[in-house]
């Protein structure tokens, strides 16, 4: 879908799946590609076009070894750029990295993660990750303590700002990414076309995490044109893939 459109169809249809089960057990991850969805969802959500009163929300990853305020961090991410700006807030849960060792906070999110995700978005990383499984994740590896490749360690200092550069990280695993309801990923802009060409029709591997996506049997794929511009023609801009 063109590129303008993709931010408010996103949100609108985020606000009518909300309408229908108030109660959503929500996956959400930060990074660049969600920030102008949340915007506008959060837009919709002031005038009221659906409510996050009732969801709960569970945090896709989160960085270890950065301080709170650090703007990188995707729990504070989460809350500026939503949580912190709709009318009646959700229940949320962040990866407790401030408060646990690393393999506890890792253990108390899969348990937050195991009481069910109804709808998981994620974002696609340029080297083909989903959170923060890397390539070499598999399709049960499980929520755990990561050591974050090297393109995942840079964006961190130089598209979100961190003031260090993370090593490692916490993330839902593969395996419980892939028992949610229904996953919707998120892709926008020209940098991502390649890596959206491998995970939609390379042969499923280990190389590129994301294509194991391809497996659920409820998988959206919501890209803009630009990142769509690899892609064999299809009838609709908006592509919803059923393996
Ligand atoms: P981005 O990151 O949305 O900032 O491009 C996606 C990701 O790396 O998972």
């Amino acid at each position: 879908m063109p590129d303008t459109e993709w931010a408010p169809r996103v949100a609108a249809e985020l606000c009518q799946r909300l309408r229908a089960e108030p109660s959503l057990r929500l996956c959400l991850p930060t990074g660049d590609t969600p920030s102008p969805m949340y915007a506008r969802l959060a837009q919709m959500l002031e005038e009221g076009r659906a409510s996050l009163a009732d969801a709960t929300v569970v945090l896709l990853d989160e960085y270890l070894g950065l301080a709170p305020d650090d703007p990188a961090r995707c729990d504070a991410r989460l809350r500026r750029e939503l949580l912190d700006m709709v009318p009646v807030p959700p229940r949320a849960f962040s990866v407790r990295v401030d408060e646990l060792a690393p393999a506890a906070a890792a253990a108390a999110h899969a348990q937050v993660a195991a009481a069910g995700l109804d709808l998981v978005l994620l974002g696609l990383g340029a080297n083909g990750h989903v959170g923060l499984n890397e390539p070499g994740s598999t399709t049960t590896s499980p929520t755990r303590v990561v050591e974050l490749a090297p393109a995942s360690r840079s964006a961190a200092v130089s598209r979100y700002g961190s003031a260090v550069a993370p090593t490692a990280g916490i993330t839902l695993g593969m395996d419980q990414l892939l028992a949610a309801g229904e996953i919707w990923l998120l892709v926008t802009g020209p940098a991502k076309a390649r890596v959206l060409r491998r995970a939609l029709l390379d042969p499923m591997s280990a190389d590129c995490p994301a294509s194991f996506l391809r497996g659920h049997a409820r998988l959206r794929v919501i890209a803009d044109t630009a990142a769509a511009s690899e892609l064999p023609p299809r009838p609709s801009a908006g592509r919803r893939l059923r393996k």
